[in-house]
Parts: structure tokens; sequence; C-alpha cells
């Protein structure tokens, strides 16, 4: 009976290991409303096996209530104390204060936005605790799988957007172009200098609301999305690559540098609202909008400095605060994310729930902390009491992601519009032979009466194909008015007939055929210049 007994709890140990509990503190730093996980969130951690465990109030300032999290399968814990105590992984929007490091006990792990680099200080306090973290911030941005844990895009993403919200709030005017019956009211200009991924949230808010959007960035690649989100790219004139590999950006010219001042000199005289974004990690934020452009910027305009944190696009930024400089309101909020709370919690929280299904594959409620697998060695920054930041670079990642883009783009240039993607050499001598071949029968076999009219026929077909098929689609409309507006060509048809009636002709048939020719010029003069002008009046609706 005894020698029975510690192999069958060895078994049952086996069979079931104890699930570890997940524990969600209310974020302690001042102005902080974000959460890191979410009702809906908990049902999934509970269903992947794990317990959670949420502090009083930790949602509150995201609009979730205990009773909420209660009814997802959490527990509320009174106390932070007794949060972190019952916690075995704990999830953080922002680093730890050291009071809330002195709460962690051997053995735990931490998942949140720690900046390693920024805080080394942190890393020496969570390795003399012995416990393992994983800094979100960290996550290798260029493995495709990693995406769905990508935190940083999903809170840019969130906070380029309420950039704009910023700015039409600090904004007097419409974004829209309007006419009423008060009169016209000109569309709003927005300058978004750098197009990473607030950039383009930026862009897309901006045009939706209806303004003028232009854009800039180092990095050429960048120009189509932003064109396709509704901007204009705005190039610097003078050629350098801005790309520093990575996705990321690199340090200018001195060359360059002067050329962009020059050029976004120029915009602020111009626009209305400016967002800077730009930035290198790694790097203070580049002085792109300077004193003198604010002071040349219309009065009533505004700026949201994205790059408040990192020192500031804008020379005149106070980081934290909207001031009024110039006539100019400033806006260098570092907490844009925090604003929309319950937007940015239900993202980050589905972030942390993607890296929670990679730590536990086994959905036993027991993460495995796997440092051969590229995603978490990035982000884990102390494992086990050892500080194991930086992760080695990842040598062959961009490899073999970049294979496939190669089908893809082929697969999608076949479909679109505008496609411009080559034929393989095989297919095109095939269809040439083909119609070759075609011809070859028809000009053997049919009249030549018909041969003359097939000619035009494929003639016109080759015409129109040309003209059309490199169309925006957006313009299709106006542009089937235009060509209306063209078919009125039959026009000379009418005229012909229009001659004073031939005698000779003897009467009333000449005389018929020279008032339905004067009919039709008229009708058809109704259709040439309606048709044009029903075109132009389109065309001037895409240009703001
Ligand atoms: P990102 O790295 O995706 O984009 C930065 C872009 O700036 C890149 O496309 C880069 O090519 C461009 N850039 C770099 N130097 C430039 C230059 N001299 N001229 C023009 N373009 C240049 O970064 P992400 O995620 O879009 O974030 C942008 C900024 O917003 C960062 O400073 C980030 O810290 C900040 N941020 C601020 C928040 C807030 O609450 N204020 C919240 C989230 C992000």
């Amino acid at each position: 009976m005894t020698s029975g007994a510690p192999t069958d709890t060895a078994a049952a140990i086996a069979v079931a290991p104890t699930p570890q509990r997940i524990g969600v503190p209310r974020e302690i730093f001042p102005g902080e409303k974000r959460v890191a996980t979410v009702p809906d969130v908990v049902t999934k951690l509970v269903k992947l096996g794990f317990g959670v465990v949420v502090e009083t109030g930790a949602g509150d300032l995201a609009d979730l209530s205990d009773d909420a999290y209660r009814e997802a399968g959490a527990s509320i814990a009174g106390s932070t104390t007794e949060l972190w105590n019952n916690s075995d992984i704990v999830f953080k929007v922002r680093a730890p204060t050291p009071d809330e490091v002195a709460l962690m006990h051997e053995g735990q792990t931490i998942i949140g936005f720690l900046w390693p680099a920024q805080n080394p200080e942190l890393m020496q306090q969570l390795a003399a605790r012995k416990v393992t973290a994983l800094s979100i911030d960290a996550l290798p941005r260029t493995l495709s799988r990693a995406q769905k844990m990508d935190a940083l895009t999903s809170m840019a993403g969130v906070s380029g957007y309420r950039a704009v919200v910023e700015a039409a709030n600090a904004f007097g005017r419409f974004f829209n172009g309007q006419i009423t019956a008060a009169g016209k009211v000109q569309p709003a200009k927005v300058f978004i200098a750098g197009a990473g991924v607030a950039g383009l949230a930026a862009i897309g808010a901006a045009a939706s609301l209806g303004a003028i959007v232009r854009a800039n960035d180092t990095r050429a690649e960048v120009a189509d999305q932003v064109v396709s989100l509704g901007g204009e790219f705005v190039k610097v004139d003078y050629e350098e690559e801005g790309s520093g590999g990575g996705g990321y950006a690199k340090v200018m010219s001195e060359g360059f540098q002067a050329a962009q001042r020059e050029m976004y000199a120029q915009q602020a005289k111009d626009v209305d609202i400016i967002i800077t974004t730009a930035l290198i990690p790694g790097k203070p934020a580049p002085k792109l909008i300077t004193a003198e452009m604010v002071r040349s910027m219309k009065p009533g305009s505004v700026i949201v400095d994205m790059a408040a944190e990192q020192g500031g696009n804008c020379e005149l930024t106070v980081p934290g605060e909207a001031v009024v400089r110039h006539g100019v309101t400033i806006v260098g909020y570092t907490d844009l994310a925090s604003r929309m709370a319950r937007q940015s919690s239900t993202l980050y929280g589905t972030n942390l729930f993607r890296l929670t299904e990679e730590l536990c594959k086994t959905k036993d409620g027991v993460i495995n902390v796997n440092m051969e697998d590229d995603a978490i060695r990035g982000l884990t920054v102390v494992k086990d009491g050892e500080i194991t930041w930086p992760a080695p670079p990842l040598v062959v990642a961009a490899k073999p992601a970049a294979k496939p883009a190669g089908p893809a783009v082929e697969k999608k240039g076949g479909h679109g519009h505008g496609s411009t993607g080559p034929l393989p050499a095989k297919n095109l001598a095939i269809i040439f032979g083909v119609g070759a071949l075609a011809f070859w029968f028809i000009g053997a076999y049919a009249p030549a009466a018909f041969l003359g009219h097939f000619t035009v026929f494929v003639l016109a077909c080759f015409i129109g194909y040309m003209v059309v098929w490199n169309v925006t689609p957006a313009l299709h409309t106006p542009l089937m008015s235009v060509t209306n507006a063209i078919s009125s060509i039959i026009a000379i048809g009418a005229l012909v007939q229009i001659a004073p009636p031939d005698p000779s002709a003897g009467g009333r048939p000449a005389e018929l055929i020279h008032w339905l020719a004067f009919v039709g010029i008229t009708l058809t003069a109704i259709n040439m210049f309606g048709g044009f002008s029903v075109t132009r009046r389109m065309l001037a609706m895409f240009r703001k």
C-alpha cells in the first residue's frame, strides 16, 4: 500500500498539471486608463485552461466593471497584495514600479510594456526577484507570425486615430469641404510627417473625415500605402533611400535634411493641421517642425506631435500638454492610446491572449517560455532571474518570409484593374498563335466586306481596352459620361443632311430629312455639351 501511493501521485501530476493563474492588477501609473485584459479575453483564457484573477476596479477607467469580469469567469481580488500573491503570471500594461516589483515572488512571470533599453534598473530588479519577464515591445516585428501579438502596432493604430480626433477637437472648422446655403467651406488640409503605423492610421482617419491629406516619409516604399489610404505622398526633392532595414528608417544625410526642411516649411504655410509621427527606434525624435515653421502657419492651425515622449518632432512641443504658440495649438499628449481606453484595452488584451496561446500550445493552462522559438526569445528579457535582453539578432527571418510574396503579387495582378503583371512567355506565344490562326481563317473564308468591319471592330476593342482598363475604378462614372458626350460625334451625319433641300429631289421627303437632321443636331448637341459639363462637375468632386 505504501509503495503504490507515490507512483499514483506522480501519474496524477503527469496527467493533470495544476493550471496557472493569470493576474491582472489595476494600473497605477498616473492617468493610465487601460487594463491588460477585458472580459471577452478572460473567457478565452479560461478556455485555454488558465484561472484568471482581476484586481477590483482594474477596468473601471476603461468602462469594464468587476461584474463583467466575474461573468466572464474571473475571480476578483480585493487588494493589490492579494492579486500579486495569487498570480503565477501577471499581465500589465505599463512597466511595474519598484513597489510592484517588491510584490513579486520567485518563479512568477510578468508580461507588459517593460522597455528594457530604457529601463536597465528594472531589469536588475526583476532579475533579483528571480522572475521571468516578457517585454511585449521587444517582440521581433519582422516575423510575420508575430503580427497577431504586436501590441506596439495595435497601440500606434489607436493613437494615430486619436491624434486626428485631438486635432479635430482643437481645430475650429470642418474637415470636409461643404457647399451650404451660407457659402462654400474649403476642406481642411492635413500634413502627416512619418507614415509608419501611427502615421498611416492618421492618414486613414483624416481622409475619412474628408480632409485633403498629404504625407511624407523618408522611406519611399510607403508611398503606395499613403495613396491607398486616400493621401498624397509628398516627396523630398533629393535622391536618397531612407530605409534602414527591418521596416525602419535610417538617419538621413545633411543634404536630404536641408531639402526636407524646405519642403516642410512650404507645407507648414499651406496646411491647417500637421500630425508628426517621425521616429527611428532608439534615436531622439528628429526635429522636423521648427519654431519658424510654426510661426508661418495660419492662426488657428493645429500640430499634434505624437513623438512628444521621445523629445518631439516640433521644437515647441511640451510633452504631455496642449499649448498655444504663435496662434497654433501644439498637442503633445503622450497618452493617446489611454484616451481610448476600452478600445486599446481590447486590442492589447487580444495581443496578450495570442501570446499566451503561443506560450501554452498544450492548452492545459501552463505556460512554457520556449527560448528556441524566435518570437518568444525576442521578447523574453529576464528568464528565471537571469537577464536575457537583448536577444541575438534574427539573421535569417526576413529571407524565407520574402518567398511567398512572389506568387501572391502575381495572383493579385491577374485580377485587378490596371494589372501589369507580365504573362509567362509560353502563354503569350500560345495567345498570339491562336489569334493569328483565327485571323488567317477569317481572312481566307469571310466575305471582303465583313473583313473590313471585323478589322474596325478589333481595333475598337483594342483602343477601348487601352483607354478604359488603366482608369481608376473611382473615375469610371465620369469616364462613362465623357464617352457618352464623345458619342455625339454622330452629329456629323445630321450635319451632312441639314443642307438646304435639293429641288431636284422634289419636295417633301427632302424637307423631312432636313427637319429630322435639325432635331438630330439639337439632341446630340444637348448630349454633347451636357455630357462634357456633367463630366467636368464630376471631376471637380475629385479635385479638392
Ligand atoms: P513607426 O516606426 O512605425 O513609424 C515612424 C515613421 O517615421 C517611419 O515610417 C519612419 O520611416 C518615419 N521617419 C523616421 N524619420 C523620419 C524623418 N526624418 N522624416 C520623415 N519620416 C521619418 O512608429 P509608429 O509606431 O508609427 O509610432 C510613431 C510615433 O508615435 C513614435 O514616436 C511613437 O513613440 C509615437 N506614439 C505616440 C503615442 C502617444 O500617445 N503620443 C502612442 C503610440 C505611438
